[in-house]
């Protein structure tokens, strides 16, 4: 009962730089007041993404050194694929760059031109292929998934069974060329979806014939809500729970650089052969040939490793718990968030936080650089303009979730880090009658990724 702080101690530390209020705002006025333009160099505490960002274990930087980058058939794919078929129960591994490149492969494979692809909240790598593809991307999560201010479900990440009816019924099953299950659903709080869930919508898939698939890249972090909030699994180990996801679906994506804990990678996996024989087609000509798809042989060693270790129960305890305690100090101090916490971070409601700033002046993005002028913590903008679209006619259609995502790295920050995020934020809520919105005032021709590059003024 004393052992509750983390499963791990460090053995290398890498400096980070505190900065002046007056540097701050210099650097903001520079990279006009985008984050995505900040050096990382002058962020203090980097919360923009759960991606890529991990730090990796003593037994990943020593299998590392084991890598072999033969071209063909090397030693390092087989660990690999071991260490997924283990996890995912799935036969068939088709490793890639990253997660988009996976999309990629999944897109030209599923996707078809002027039909209707399903998912809970799809991402926007996924979003963008899809679009390549002309294939309609639509969002079914359940309404409770889109309400930041409904505490009470524990699965904010279930598609909702008779939205994907009433879209069948309207448009014709031939329609719908693929479900997605992204897992945890990362566009509305890292939000899990329940086993239930999941076999209620492979029955669907099943009924109307449409191939289901999963978007997996936070795929421990499911198991484990699966495990604490759903009834019948708290007895089972989380790689039971993964196998029992998987078994639902036909084909996963993943972006090992969430839940396979490094810093690059991708993985396709199918029980579909023919689906693979394509997958493999589309790598060697974009990726890399087969066993290595893009990945040297030692970063497929360290994803052999991690996929293990992000399955480790003691891990996953201290990983939700950390994003939980960060989670539960900002509710303390008033702040609205998102809840339940979900996997990798903490979603602050702009609207709700800055009430009086419009949608279209960007409360959530205002947050975003106040929470840097004060601390010098990077958070990331999800509404308004990272999620902003028109119709056809060019006006514009705004967000229904207009957020601050606060992501947490895993395994790199420590509870004192997170501290400096509340207490900053207590700050800026204090005042926060004082704060004004903002306007873009330049943004690049694809509307869909317009908050990389962005500029803004403040008003
Ligand atoms: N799918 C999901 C659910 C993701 O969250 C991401 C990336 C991808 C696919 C694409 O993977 O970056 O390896 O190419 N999400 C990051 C984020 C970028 O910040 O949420 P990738």
């Amino acid at each position: 009962k004393y052992m509750t702080a983390e499963p791990f101690r460090i053995k290398m530390v890498e400096p980070i730089k505190k900065s002046t209020k007056a540097e701050r705002q210099q650097w903001l006025k520079e990279a006009q007041y985008n984050a995505f333009r900040l050096k990382a160099d002058d962020v203090y505490v980097d919360c923009i993404t759960d991606s890529g960002t991990s730090a990796m274990s003593t037994h990943q930087w020593s299998a590392m050194m084991l890598g072999d980058e033969s071209y063909a058939g090397c030693r390092s794919f087989y660990e690999l694929e071991k260490s997924v078929r283990d996890i995912f129960g799935m036969p068939m591994v088709q490793p890639t760059h990253q997660g988009r490149a996976a999309d990629y492969i999944m897109a030209q494979i599923y996707c078809k031109p002027k039909k209707y692809a399903i998912g809970n909240m799809h991402f926007d790598t996924f979003r963008g292929n899809a679009e390549v593809m002309g294939t309609y991307p639509v969002d079914l999560v359940i309404d409770e998934g889109l309400d930041s201010a409904s505490p009470s479900h524990p699965f904010k990440g279930n598609l909702d069974i008779n939205k994907m009816q009433s879209l069948v019924d309207e448009k014709g099953a031939d329609q719908i060329c693929v479900i997605i299950i992204t897992v945890t659903c990362n566009n509305n709080g890292g939000q899990p979806v329940s086993m239930q869930n999941i076999r209620e919508v492979s029955e669907f898939a099943k009924k109307y014939n449409i191939p289901l698939v999963m978007d997996s890249a936070r795929l421990a972090e499911n198991a484990y809500f699966i495990k604490t909030r759903e009834e019948g699994y708290a007895d089972k180990s989380i790689k039971e729970i993964t196998r029992e996801m998987f078994s639902y679906c036909e084909t996963a994506t993943m972006s090992s650089k969430k839940d396979g804990l490094v810093n690059i990678g991708g993985l396709f996996v199918t029980r579909n052969k023919d689906v693979f024989v394509q997958a493999n087609q589309l790598a060697i000509v974009h990726e890399g040939f087969i066993t290595y798809g893009g990945m040297s042989g030692r970063d497929m060693e360290a994803l052999a490793v991690g996929l293990q270790e992000a399955c480790d129960e003691q891990y996953l305890e201290y990983r939700i718990k950390q994003v939980k305690y960060l989670g539960d100090k900002l509710k303390a101090a008033g702040i609205p968030i998102i809840e339940p916490t979900g996997g990798h971070g903490v979603y602050v409601d702009g609207r709700r936080f800055f009430p009086q700033i419009p949608q279209h002046e960007f409360p959530s993005q205002r947050l975003v650089v106040a929470l840097y002028e004060e601390s010098g913590v990077r958070a990331v903008e999800l509404g308004a303009c990272a999620f902003g679209s028109k119709d056809e006619e060019g006006n514009p259609i705004w967000p229904e979730l207009e957020t601050m995502r606060i992501c947490v790295s895993r395994r790199v920050y420590t509870n004192n880090h997170l501290d400096v995020i509340v207490n900053a934020l207590s700050d800026i809520y204090k005042n926060r009658d004082s704060y004004k919105g903002m306007k873009i005032v330049h943004e690049g021709p694809i509307l869909a990724l317009r908050h990389f590059t962005a500029g803004f003024e403040l008003l």
